[in-house]
């Protein structure tokens, strides 16, 4: 029997697989047993009520889907209210997912997250800043460093920080979360992307850009896990791309202690659960005896990083 335990924090996940934000819901439990996930993640929620962004909201393109959901919520009572009681039936842990247009209103959200069916917060920090720039607070390091120290000074509940791969140096700005009292990072949201429709002429999404998710976008977040694993000592939670047992293993093999499948659970819905048996099957074929041995295992060609980074 191969251990699929991995340790997140103060958090032992009965195997490293888990939803990634929004593309999950409570209602795949129809196919399958929640209680056999790592853990569950939910939408992303906000204080106040919103509303969606324009449609169209999806478009398939390439290897990968855009979208411009937005996240429509209808603000915390109704998520502890009527949402809570569905996931509470479920043995994984609970991660729910936040955010806020500026820092307090995310130290708000995160103070009214103090439930004893919530196991842990994940802030969704790609969103924008609207105290800076409007730009998202993941953007930059001073801004993360900013709302995380707020987050951590909210709540004693382990504290996921979800990183935007749409910024110039991850590992500096992952370096900012960790100093700040992040317990883990999620690396990472969607790449920020459009996509026009050459018989219309009209860009593909209402909101003209949008977020890349699918499995064209591995390669790139599949580096960013590597680079923050080089610069931080807290668990990393590898997001972008995953559909197949190969893909978590190429995250974890980078850095990864835990994996998040998004886009190809819509192209499958039982993603999830063959990963869940392929890792087993794998570890056993290779006679390892815990997933977590594969964590940062990627072998050194023997080149410096520093001659890599020269590379055009
Ligand atoms: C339809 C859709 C909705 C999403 N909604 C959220 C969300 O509410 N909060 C969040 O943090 N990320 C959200 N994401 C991003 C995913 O959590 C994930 O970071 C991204 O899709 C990359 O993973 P993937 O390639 O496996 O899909 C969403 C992605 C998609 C495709």
């Amino acid at each position: 029997m191969v251990d699929l335990r991995v340790r997140i924090g103060r958090t032992t996940l009965k195997n490293p697989i888990m939803p990634a934000s929004g593309t999950f819901s409570e209602g795949l439990a129809r196919l399958f047993s929640l209680d056999h996930l790592g853990a569950l993640v939910t939408k992303t929620i906000t204080a106040e009520l919103r509303g969606g962004n324009p449609t169209p909201r999806v478009a398939e393109v390439g290897q990968g889907m855009l979208n411009s959901i937005g996240i429509p919520s209808k603000g915390v009572q109704h998520f502890i209210e009527q949402i809570m009681p569905e996931y509470e039936r479920c043995s994984a842990p609970l991660v729910v997912s936040v955010s806020a247009p500026t820092a307090e209103q995310f130290a708000d959200i995160v103070r009214q997250l103090n439930h004893p069916g919530i196991s842990i917060i994940e802030a969704n920090i790609s969103c924008p800043n609207l105290e800076e720039d409007g730009k998202a607070f993941a953007m930059y390091s001073r801004s993360t460093a900013a709302v995380v120290e707020q987050l951590r000074k909210a709540t004693n509940l382990p504290l996921w920080v979800e990183l935007t791969p749409n910024t110039g140096d991850v590992a500096m700005v992952a370096r900012a979360a960790q100093e700040n009292g992040a317990d883990a990072l999620v690396v990472a949201n969607t790449i920020l992307a459009m996509s026009i429709d050459t018989e219309t002429f009209l860009p593909r999404l209402g909101s003209l850009m949008g977020g890349y998710s699918g499995p064209a976008i591995k390669p790139i977040v599949l580096r960013m896990v590597y680079q923050c694993a080089q610069t931080v000592d807290i668990p990393i939670i590898g997001c972008g791309g995953i559909a197949t047992t190969e893909d978590a293993i190429e995250y974890m093999l980078a850095g990864a202690t835990a994996v998040q499948v998004g886009t190809a659970t819509f192209v499958k819905p039982s993603t999830m659960i063959d990963i869940i048996h392929g890792l087993s099957a794998f570890c056993e074929s290779k006679g390892i005896a815990r997933v977590s041995e594969l964590i940062g295992a990627v072998k050194d060609r023997g080149m410096q990083v520093d001659k890599l980074e020269a590379l055009p």
